[in-house]
């Protein structure tokens, strides 16, 4: 088949991880007999230094008229002045926004080989696999906001529509897995909270009527995350609760360094991205992970271009590289590889 794809390798760790994650792109491009166009842009920190934009228009443009967007991270110390007139983490919030990618999925799976290194008891780890779709282009992030020296503002609205689009998604996946929805909120004090729990109520008791469905506030799911994180299956939550969950959760796996995610809009677009973000103190050390990365990629090839063997073909070297024992940096207190061993030895297991 043939895709047009958009590069965004961004800040800090963003290009050495991209690197390798565009390795493994071309080897399956050229194993399955693919046609895959990529075009890189700026996008971040970077962005700024060249252009004062975070995301500029031209990069805009590139995203809209592709298949998908490969993101590799974005923000550094040098963009983080608060008085900055703009910062990377803008272009990221306006470019979901533009892009209109509106579901966002986090898969929180843990490998067996890896379960030593979570701070949680190894028996509470086991079968851990949970899918997270965390509402990613409305609430308080993008409401009202005012700043002064002594008073600042956000506001947080929802509406039924944005509640139910958001809901259907991980329905329509709920279904195709454990049938299980836990939905989180702040329904006792939040009125946003409110209408997303009656709207998620009506919605699956009049179109999902087989799927078991749990409603949590926000505080009691931070616990039970990690009293109970076997018992979840599909969890659908506002922008700002989804973030916060996200990175509990993945301490669940051993290490952020693992988790890619998917941003999806209408009609199979998405932009792909690993959550760990472009962690600068290690740039250019050789000491980051590029699996969040690669297994992004895996995840486009699944969503975007519906290329199911393609992605599982990425999903297994990857377990396999763990299953030969090696671990990069973030995955190993002793013994480990650099990221460019692991990129390779990834890539080794597809071509
Ligand atoms: C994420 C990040 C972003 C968010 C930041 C960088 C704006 O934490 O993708 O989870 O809060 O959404
Ligand atoms: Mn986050």
């Amino acid at each position: 088949m043939k895709a047009e794809i958009t590069v965004l390798a961004g800040d800090g760790i963003g290009p050495e991880i991209t690197e390798h994650a565009l390795k493994v792109l071309k080897a399956i491009e050229k194993k399955y007999d693919h046609d895959f166009i990529l075009n890189d842009a700026l996008f971040g920190g970077i962005a700024i230094d060249e252009t004062g934009d975070p995301f500029p228009e031209e990069t805009k443009d590139l995203c809209k008229q592709s298949d998908a967007v490969l993101l590799g991270a974005v923000g550094g110390p040098k963009w983080s002045d608060p008085k900055a007139k703009t910062r990377p983490e803008k272009g990221l919030l306006d470019m979901r926004s533009d892009l209109g990618v509106y579901a966002n999925l986090r898969q929180i799976k843990t490998y067996p080989q890896l379960i030593d290194n979570s701070p949680i008891e190894n028996s509470r780890l086991e079968g851990i696999d949970i899918l997270f779709v965390r509402e990613l282009i409305g609430g308080i992030y993008f409401g009202d906001k005012e700043r002064s020296d002594d008073y600042a503002k956000d506001v947080c609205e929802y509406s039924s529509f944005e509640i139910e689009r958001i809901v259907k998604v991980a329905a329509d996946l709920s279904i195709k897995r454990k049938n299980k929805l836990t939905s989180v909120d702040k329904a006792n004090v939040m009125a946003t909270s409110q209408l997303w729990r009656s709207v998620t109520t009506s919605l699956i008791e009049s179109e999902y009527p087989s799927i078991e469905m749990e409603h949590l506030l926000v505080d009691a799911a931070t616990m039970h995350l990690l009293s109970r994180p076997a018992d979840f299956d599909v969890i659908v939550a506002e922008n700002l609760f989804g973030d916060i969950l996200t990175d509990e959760a993945s301490m669940l796996t051993g290490s952020i360094g693992m988790i890619p995610s998917a941003s999806l809009g209408d009609n199979n677009f998405g932009v792909y991205e690993p959550i760990h973000g472009s962690a600068p103190d290690i740039q250019g050390k050789g000491l980051a992970n590029p699996c969040g990365m690669i297994l992004s990629v895996a995840m486009m090839l699944k969503h975007s271009l519906q290329l199911v063997q393609e992605s599982n073909e990425i999903e297994n070297a990857v377990e396999s590289v763990l299953n030969d024992g090696m671990f990069t940096a973030d995955l190993s207190s002793d013994h480990h590889v650099s990221t460019d061993e692991m990129g390779t030895a990834i890539l080794t297991k597809i071509i």
